[in-house]
């Protein structure tokens, strides 16, 4: 099965990514809801987490592990690798080589607080192509707006705006959305920084790299389909996540509760 885990629902993103470019294998997910957000909380903190959530993972079987939290990807993923004996792959240098195969030049960024916090969308852009200019922007407010699901209001609109403004103003041409919740608010995010900026929906690149790897090592993909099907584990299971999670993924899957750390 492929693991794949987020500080919350926002990573059935990649769930979703994972049907379309991979159908057929096994999916085993960890929504970590009674933790989260990872966004506001220390580096040691979200490693510590991040290890229970790969830990409970590779119990239910995952074969690999997508951490498809930006924040845990920006902070916790040497440590993963460094633990476990899974392949582990994250959202960022996915987002970051696409970004810089399309950009001309100047890519905006906007994360949770931790992710902006911790450079690295700067960091990787900058090993790759040094020419390339980043500038990152925090958006605190995205990540309830969505899970509220105020993902059209007028209110979002305006928020959008004053966020992303200093971005425009830096004349970005490529913008990566740097967190699992926000391709929800792509609609919103293109009416705030008009049609000519490119939108990076890091889910897509991840999924698509994990897709090449499969086809180099068939190996392991022949493992990962012979459990299939999609299995939702949350660390705190409410009416509000279940629903939550039934909306965004479009089907009635059932959502479980899971014991982690
Ligand atoms: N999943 C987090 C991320 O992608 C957003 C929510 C949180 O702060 O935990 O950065």
């Amino acid at each position: 099965m492929i693991g794949v885990f987020d500080s919350g629902l926002g990573g059935l993103t990649v769930v979703r990514e994972i049907w379309r470019q991979l159908p057929g294998r096994g999916v085993v997910y960890l929504g970590d809801t009674a933790r989260t957000p990872y966004g506001t909380k220390s580096r040691r903190l979200i490693q510590g987490y991040s290890l229970q959530d790969a830990d409970f993972l590779i119990s239910k079987g995952a074969k690999v592990i997508v951490v498809a939290c930006n924040t845990a990807s920006a902070q916790a993923v040497e440590t993963l690798r460094r633990h476990v004996d899974v392949p582990v792959f994250e959202v960022v240098t996915p987002a970051v080589n696409s970004a810089a195969a399309l950009t001309s030049g100047r890519v905006g960024v906007i994360g949770t607080r931790g992710t902006v916090r911790s450079g690295v969308y700067e960091r990787k852009m900058k090993r790759l192509s040094p020419r390339i200019k980043v500038f990152s922007s925090a958006c605190p407010l995205f990540v309830p707006l969505v899970e509220e699901g105020w993902i059209k209001r007028s209110e979002t609109v305006s928020i959008a705006k004053e966020y992303l403004r200093p971005l425009r103003l830096r004349r970005i041409d490529t913008l990566i959305l740097g967190c699992t919740h926000y391709p929800f608010l792509r609609s919103v995010i293109r009416q705030a920084v008009g049609s000519e900026i490119r939108l990076i929906d890091p889910a897509h690149d991840t999924v698509a790299e994990l897709a090449v790897y499969l086809k180099q090592h068939p190996e392991l993909d022949a493992v990962l389909r012979i459990k299939r099907g999609t299995s939702i584990y949350v660390s705190d299971l409410t009416e509000h996540f279940a629903s939550l999670a039934r909306d965004w993924l479009g089907r009635r899957l059932r959502v479980r509760s899971a014991e982690v750390g």
